[in-house]
């Protein structure tokens, strides 16, 4: 009898079937008084708890500098939570929720402060049966990261005891180039190790890109098709409507390329882009990412000239107001030459990829917010239907990221009557229609992960370091080179410089519009 082989039959492969449970742990998250904290980390474990998952006994602290008690840090948390909360705020649920959260006031390097939040992890240990768990979430700057991880050794908060556990979730930037990445994993893994270690990207938190997996080898029709041999071209795109909002100083010290391309859009190409692992644990599939990276061709500062474009927004109306430029915007510099749009062509240097582009785009203040992946099949011979209809148009498969998360497929049809007509239709599907309730926030499932200590999602060291090697050639041929490329401009409210269009128009190819 022939056999499939599955988890239960080989005990060496591990995955998604058999990945354990979230444990009871206390989550403390460092920078409890920023942005993320209101808008995505609490909300996010508000609706694990709300769905059921969250384990019974976990607690939350929330560690920062402002005065607060935790009624106040309860109070602030439960406003935010019915803006921001997807599922908005269940007054039962919010109550037993609330009782779990705390707030620690200390400064990052105060040795007083880590010494009190040891003595009340313990507690909360004594109390609840955390059993030593502890998941601690860096949502600082990076200048940080040191004076922390310093402290959290010190204090032996790093340390496990009886099976117990000690992670770090670190969110971006990380590092500003190769080097300082290096620098920043280097110091971290003095405290934890590469297993304890979780970088989180939110990309792959979002169901759309959890699907990429299953769609390529939970189906037997597309991975046949995967490859150079019919596939013409690759897009992926990720349009945002918003400026910099708040975060001038950050973004103009990063930009585009290293806000979004070294990190979100990357692991997305890596996704679409590699072989089958050979299990669904943490280390097979970010193994397979790694070779997409590791076959990204690298540029000169001659292919960077040609291969990539960058832009920066003027002045222009996004969704009927009127924005202003991006140099005018709050703290950014007004002689910034930083880039919020940036195309690129890449090259995936391996033996499915030869010769198809990936063209990638990221930019702020475009006309939509969506994120997708277009892949552009190759056109049938042109000798049926030629006489009918010139230039029919290629299959092309559309992975929407967000919003509207779904998948479809254009093709060819004949339109009903009597004349051979040939019109493009869509075979549309729609996570809303097909599964009736809506996805759960990506930081949902990453911070479900991180507690049951399933790293799959999350970016290893030397995927990082290898992203940065491919965003510094560009960075370097920008910033480094005699004669760099010029920054090009575009109006808020369009889809970026008409030299992105150029790029793609040079190939005989145009983008997508969302
Ligand atoms: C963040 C970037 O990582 O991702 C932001 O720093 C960007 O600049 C955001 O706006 C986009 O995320 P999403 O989930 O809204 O596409």
């Amino acid at each position: 009898m022939n056999q499939t082989p599955n988890s239960t039959t080989n005990p060496l492969r591990e995955g998604l079937s058999n990945r354990s449970l979230p444990r009871p742990c206390n989550v403390v998250i460092f920078g409890a008084s920023g942005d993320l904290t209101y808008r995505k980390l609490i909300p996010a474990l508000y609706n694990i708890q709300a769905d059921g998952d969250l384990p019974v006994t976990t607690h939350i602290t929330g560690f920062a500098r402002r005065e607060k008690t935790d009624e106040a840090f309860r109070e602030e948390l439960g406003e935010a939570l019915t803006k921001f909360s997807r599922s908005g705020r269940n007054e039962e649920v919010w109550k037993d929720f609330s009782a779990r959260l705390h707030y620690h006031r200390s400064e990052f390097g105060d040795e007083e402060g880590y010494r009190t939040l040891a003595e009340r992890l313990n507690k909360l240990d004594e109390e609840h049966g955390t059993a030593g768990n502890r998941l601690f979430y860096l949502s600082v700057s990076p200048s940080e990261f040191e004076g922390i991880l310093a402290k959290l050794a010190q204090f032996g908060l790093n340390k496990t005891k009886d099976g117990s556990w000690a992670r770090v979730i670190v969110e971006k930037p990380f590092g500003k180039n190769r080097a300082t990445a290096h620098a920043l994993n280097e110091m971290v893994s003095h405290v934890f190790a590469e297993q304890d270690t979780y970088r989180i990207d939110h990309y792959l938190g979002k169901e759309t890109a959890q699907n990429i997996m299953v769609l390529r080898f939970a189906n037997a029709i597309f991975e046949p098709l995967w490859n150079h041999q019919y596939i013409d071209h690759i897009q992926i795109t990720a349009a945002e409507p918003m400026g910099v909002e708040a975060r001038g100083p950050y973004y103009d010290s990063a930009g585009a390329l290293r806000d979004m391309v070294q990190n979100h859009l990357t692991q997305i190409l890596c996704l679409v882009a590699m072989e089958p692992p050979t299990d669904l644990s943490a280390d097979s599939v970010r193994d397979e990412k790694l070779k997409v990276v590791r076959s990204m061709r690298l540029m000169s500062p001659e292919d960077v000239a040609k291969n990539v474009v960058r832009g920066q927004y003027a002045s222009g109306c996004v969704g009927g107001k009127d924005v202003p430029a991006y140099r005018s915007e709050d703290r950014v510099n007004p002689e910034s030459e930083t880039e919020t749009f940036v195309a690129i062509k890449v090259h995936v240097d391996n033996w499915r990829w030869a010769g198809v582009p990936f063209y990638v785009r990221v930019g702020k203040r475009l006309p939509k917010h969506g994120a997708e992946i277009a892949v552009y099949f190759k056109e049938t011979p042109g000798v049926l239907f030629n006489a009918q209809q010139a230039g029919l148009g290629p299959n092309v498969l559309v992975i929407r990221i967000q919003p509207d998360e779904g998948i479809s497929l254009r093709m060819q049809s004949k339109r009903p009557g009597a004349q051979l007509c040939i019109e493009s239709v869509k075979m549309d599907f729609q996570y809303g229609t097909s599964f009736g309730k809506p996805s759960p926030e990506a930081y949902e499932r990453l911070l479900l992960d991180a507690m049951a200590g399933d790293a799959t999602l999350f970016a290893r060291r030397d995927e990082v370091d290898l992203a940065w090697t491919f965003i510094d050639c560009i960075e370097d041929a920008w910033h480094k080179n005699q004669t760099p490329p010029p920054m090009t401009s575009y109006p808020a409210g369009s889809w970026g410089p008409k030299e992105a269009d150029d790029l793609l128009a040079a190939d005989g190819r145009a983008w997508r519009r969302l």
